[in-house]
């Protein structure tokens, strides 16, 4: 076996064609299709602000923000010091007796950052694990609170959630959930509010907001009192950025309160200012009972991810050790001194250079550079979204909405052109999503439309 010092770099691998077959990058599981993937292996090996390069020393425009972690953008120096100088001082410290100064910190701050009285924090490391730990949280607030027999979980199709069992059972993509099938019991699942295409036959705003008055018909169906929550992400991300009308949220919540279900707000993307608001509850005004988030609140230079419940909630969870086990739900990394050394730094960050504001105006331009390209090329059906967080969807025909064969995979097509470009961004066969960094600046938002401009017009012309 080579030493490490006699192993090749990974370009000059690539280069004598190593990335199939028997080759070295046999050796990893990629999130994507592998065979295909090591046709062009995409490997990252530094990135600085909104920029990433490759191995090949190819450089990118992030337009996705890693995949919506990089709030604060990459190589932040405030983080970084963070970081380093916590690792000074303490590495580790063990969940199962306590907690941490830096944990303790953070969980001040996002309670007083969070709407209404969202206030008690659980930490963990990833959003599956979060969103783990919010239906466990429904499901014993209910027994505690003297009803034991609320175990379902109502949440929408084409919805992402995450990949442990729990999340996935509450996801609705069924490319990802029939290989793991059968999921596990408890999620009864509703369609998601697709104005675009309205699995209801209507049309905005004469459609009564059947997609969410019907969430109220389902769990007349099921029977209220076996039902623990309703998750949903604000705006979906999966299906392409699914930006629900403003009824919607506010008749989600109405229905909760109606039936005594909590309401869970998967803000794992929409968090931490990608809507132009800390949070996508306070974008749509609508409180949650129980607000999760993940990716942007350590700005992907460590694992970390929050839970944090409303007041009354918690206090469920308070009582005499002979009566109340407490909340029964961990994990060895959970409230990391170092990860949240990294989430106080970009809080300040995002706090302190006021990146919320540069969110909305820059969120603002690229919905009007999307709405131009839009006015230019008719296969843009629909652009959606808020703040730094949009899609464009594509289709065949506009004034039908009827999509362009599978085959034929557009969105893929620019997409994957896009990044020949240099420019990274989220596609699936028919919408591309764009959510740069916080701090990207105008020239640069200019610089990803345009490069998506000369992406789809070149795929449109071939
Ligand atoms: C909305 C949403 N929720 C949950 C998750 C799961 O997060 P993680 O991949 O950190 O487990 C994701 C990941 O993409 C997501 O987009």
């Amino acid at each position: 076996m080579a030493t490490a010092t006699t192993t090749p770099g990974i370009p000059e691998l690539i280069a004598e064609g190593q990335t199939t077959e028997e080759g070295f990058l046999r050796r990893i599981f990629v999130r994507d299709q592998m065979a295909e993937w090591s046709k062009h292996p995409l490997i990252m090996a530094k990135a600085d602000g909104v920029f990433y390069w490759d191995v090949q020393g190819k450089r990118y425009l992030d337009g996705i923000s890693g995949i919506y972690v990089a709030s604060v953008g990459h190589n932040n120096r405030r983080v970084i010091e963070a970081i380093k100088n916590q690792l000074d001082v303490l590495a580790f410290s063990p969940p199962m007796h306590g907690t941490n100064p830096l944990a303790v910190q953070l969980a001040n701050l996002l309670a007083e950052l969070a709407p209404g009285d969202l206030s008690t924090v659980k930490f963990q490391c990833g959003g599956a694990e979060v969103v783990e730990a919010a239906i466990k949280l429904a499901r014993q607030y209910h027994r505690l609170t003297g009803s034991p027999g609320r175990y379902k979980v109502v949440s929408r199709y084409q919805s992402w959630h995450g990949s442990t069992l729990g999340a996935l059972s509450a996801s609705g993509l069924k490319s990802r959930k029939t290989v793991n099938e059968p999921m596990a019991p408890g999620f009864v699942h509703v369609f998601p509010p697709t104005c675009y295409r309205c699995p209801f036959g209507k049309s905005y705003p004469d459609c009564g907001i059947t997609c969410a008055t019907i969430v109220g018909d389902v769990i007349d169906m099921e029977d209220p009192d076996t039902v623990a929550a309703v998750i949903v992400e604000p705006i979906g991300h999966t299906g392409g950025v699914i930006d629900p009308p403003d009824e919607y949220l506010p008749l989600l919540r109405e229905v909760c309160n109606r039936h005594g279900i909590l309401l869970i707000f998967d803000e794992i993307i929409t968090g931490i200012g990608r809507t132009g608001q800390m949070f996508a509850a306070e974008t749509f005004d609508v409180t949650p009972d129980v607000l999760l988030v993940a990716k942007g609140i350590s700005g992907g230079y460590a694992p970390l991810s929050a839970m944090i419940c409303r007041e009354s909630i918690a206090d469920a969870f308070w009582g005499p050790i002979e009566e109340n086990p407490g909340f029964v739900e961990g994990h060895t990394f959970e409230g990391n001194p170092i990860s949240c050394a990294a989430g106080l730094a970009v809080l300040r960050e995002i706090l302190e250079r006021d990146l919320l504001a540069n969110a909305r105006a820059q969120g603002e331009r690229l919905r009007r550079r999307l709405d131009e390209l839009a006015a230019k090329y008719p296969v843009i059906g629909d652009v959606r979204g808020r703040g730094l967080f949009h899609a464009v969807e594509f289709v065949r025909d506009r004034a039908t909405r009827e999509r362009f064969p599978a085959a034929e995979a557009l969105g893929l097509r620019v997409g994957r052109r896009a990044l020949d470009h240099g420019l990274l961004c989220r596609f699936d066969p028919h919408w591309i999503a764009l959510g740069p960094p916080l701090i990207v600046n105008a020239e640069q938002v200019d610089e990803m439309t345009a490069i998506l401009d000369r992406s789809l017009g070149e795929v449109l012309g071939s």
